[in-house]
């Protein structure tokens, strides 16, 4: 089983050292590789602009950098952790900059039912706000998304600040946590089991379908993958509640697309 790591910190520190305890976790439960990427030691260029991969296509990028075997590893992979610390109150840009130029998975999600799970760390505020903008790129690529690990180093590593915060307690909970997190993960990346959506999702699959309204890179790619006028990205069962709020937010954006386009128009 491979794991592929994206350590949004340029230091191996806090939020490494939370993923190896996942990784000597899933080690008791079988054969697990890590691949830790240190993307700030990647080249990989900020985005510029020209809107072609979303438009036209991604091939049509015309940055030619790591960037193209750092997609082929997510692909590859059988799990993904997607790791940042907050950064004013935020992840960091080198992170940031990999998801830019990656925009047109939001649009072509091509992950889809890939185990992830996020790992951020925090010298105390952020960690509400990065987490979920971390969750929002899993759950948008399509990937399935096992868990938030959101860690306070101040009270997690000893020794942190002249006082220390530091809390036994705190890294009993915190421990057994991010073991809970590695054993489904685990499971996840060994089964390849699709999820049964939560609302989250099925609101982001709706969400993205309605890119397939204005761009036609994006509708042939969700026509190809036969998704148009399927309820999920594969077979499962919603209940009535997901059904009903996935139905009313396709509606409520056709409609919205379709106020813009009268006044437009000017009909
Ligand atoms: C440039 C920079 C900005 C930071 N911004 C914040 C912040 O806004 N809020 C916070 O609580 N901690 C902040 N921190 C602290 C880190 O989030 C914290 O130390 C984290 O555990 C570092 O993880 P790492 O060792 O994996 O890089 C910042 C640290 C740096 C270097």
């Amino acid at each position: 089983m491979k794991i592929v790591v994206l350590l949004g910190s340029p230091r191996k520190k806090d939020g490494y050292q939370v993923c190896t305890i996942i990784e000597e976790k899933m080690k008791t439960r079988g054969t697990v590789s890590f691949e830790y990427i240190n993307i700030s030691k990647l080249n990989i260029e900020a985005c510029r602009g020209c809107e072609l991969c979303l438009t036209k296509g991604d091939a049509l990028c015309p940055i030619k950098d790591d960037l193209i075997t750092l997609r082929m590893k997510l692909q590859d992979a059988d799990g993904i952790i997607f790791n940042s610390p907050v950064y004013a109150c935020h992840i960091t840009g080198s992170l940031k900059k990999v998801i830019d130029r990656l925009s047109y998975l939001f649009h072509r999600p091509e992950l889809v039912g890939k185990p992830t799970l996020t790992v951020v760390t925090t010298a105390g505020g952020g960690l509400k706000e990065t987490s979920k903008y971390l969750k929002m790129t899993a759950v948008g690529w399509g990937c399935n998304l096992i868990g938030e690990i959101k860690v306070i180093s101040t009270f997690f590593f000893e020794n942190r600040w002249v006082k220390g915060y530091f809390s036994s307690k705190y890294v009993g909970k915190m421990t057994k946590y991010i073991h809970q997190k590695a054993d489904a993960f685990f499971d996840a990346a060994q089964t390849k089991k699709l999820p049964i959506p939560t609302l989250y999702d099925v609101y982001m699959f709706n969400a993205l379908k309605s890119k397939t309204y204005i761009s036609e890179a994006d509708y042939d790619y969700w026509k190809n993958k036969g998704w148009l006028d399927t309820k999920y990205y594969y077979k499962t069962s919603l209940g009535p509640v997901k059904q009903l709020a996935g139905g009313l937010m396709n509606w409520m954006i056709k409609m919205a697309l379709s106020k813009i386009e009268k006044k437009e128009l000017g009909i």
